[in-house]
């Protein structure tokens, strides 16, 4: 890969120069926060709803907001083109900074400025995923997060393993469970549609608020469609006519098998595949 210029507390540096503290609470206790926004055609999906998630994740955690908060879309735009980013993502991450020792009480924001980290993932051609076309394969496993996962935290361990766990099954993704029901997948909402109703499980502490999720809600509903917002089990699921996920990273993207299941035919359905071209069109008209 050709070496990225990456953003670090107000410097645009070459990725190799760019160092953070070994007493960052980012890296010591996963005290920190990130957003992914997606990038097509040199410009950015849904920054606002993103840029909205952030400062509500910082305000949840008592986060004090970095002096960089405003010129955030600024820094952004300036990464697309330093990296000539045609389509691809931005990942931006915020800790409550570097003191100068190990301590679980929270530093003094006087004296420990926010770390602001943002670089640049290259995915030429993104929009065009070939698995939108044979759609994915998720397996479901115990939901071991913490209680706040509304609030988008960089502690990604569990997902991490949720991905492996599915890659040892041979299937491509996990959605999880807890009493029940399935809350989300490893990093993505999951949906079923039933009867032409989709259904998606509503909001709360339980799931991260995808602002895909918000957008492709409002797209279905702006269309007639029939939205649930209520929980489902992998039973239920697996009976469903269609299934899918998104976020920002795929966008829309049907699921074909649960468990080893077939959903429907197995093959991705309408409803998912109407979703995603009415998603990828309006989010491109309304990119910045
Ligand atoms: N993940 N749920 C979880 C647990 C997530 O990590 C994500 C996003 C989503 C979808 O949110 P959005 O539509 O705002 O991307 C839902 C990002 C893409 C990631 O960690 O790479």
């Amino acid at each position: 890969m050709t070496m990225r210029t990456v953003y670090v507390n107000g410097d645009y540096l070459p990725e190799n120069e760019a160092k953070v503290s070994i007493f960052d609470r980012g890296f010591l206790m996963a005290d920190g926060v990130y957003e992914v926004t997606s990038v097509l055609g040199a410009k950015l999906i849904d920054f606002d709803g993103h840029f909205a998630r952030l400062q509500r994740s910082l305000d949840e955690l008592e986060m004090p907001h970095p002096a960089a908060l405003d010129s955030l879309l600024e820094v952004h735009r300036e990464l697309v083109r330093l990296n000539e980013i045609e389509d691809g993502m931005i990942y931006l991450q915020i800790t409550r900074g570097a003191p100068d020792d190990r301590d679980f009480a929270f530093p003094d924001p006087g004296t420990t400025a926010p770390t602001v980290v943002l670089f640049t993932q290259n995915k030429p051609g993104m929009a065009d995923s070939p698995a939108a076309k044979t759609g994915i394969k998720v397996i479901s496993i115990a939901d071991q997060r913490w209680g706040r996962r509304d609030i988008k935290t960089v502690q990604l361990l569990y997902p991490s393993m949720g991905k492996m766990m599915a890659k040892a099954a041979g299937a491509d993704d996990a959605w999880m469970v807890e009493d029940g029901v399935v809350t989300e997948g490893t990093s993505n909402n999951a949906y079923i549609v039933k009867g032409g109703t989709i259904i998606t499980r509503h909001l709360g502490n339980e799931i991260l608020h995808g602002i895909t999720r918000a957008a492709v809600l409002r797209f279905a509903r702006e269309a007639q469609m029939k939205v649930e917002e209520r929980a489902f089990s992998i039973a239920e699921a697996q009976g469903a006519d269609e299934a899918f996920i998104t976020s920002a990273s795929t966008f829309v993207m049907p699921v074909v098998e649960i468990d080893g299941t077939k959903i429907g035919s197995g093959v991705p359905g309408t409803v998912a595949a109407r979703l995603r071209d009415i998603y990828l069109d309006e989010s491109r008209k309304a990119a910045q």
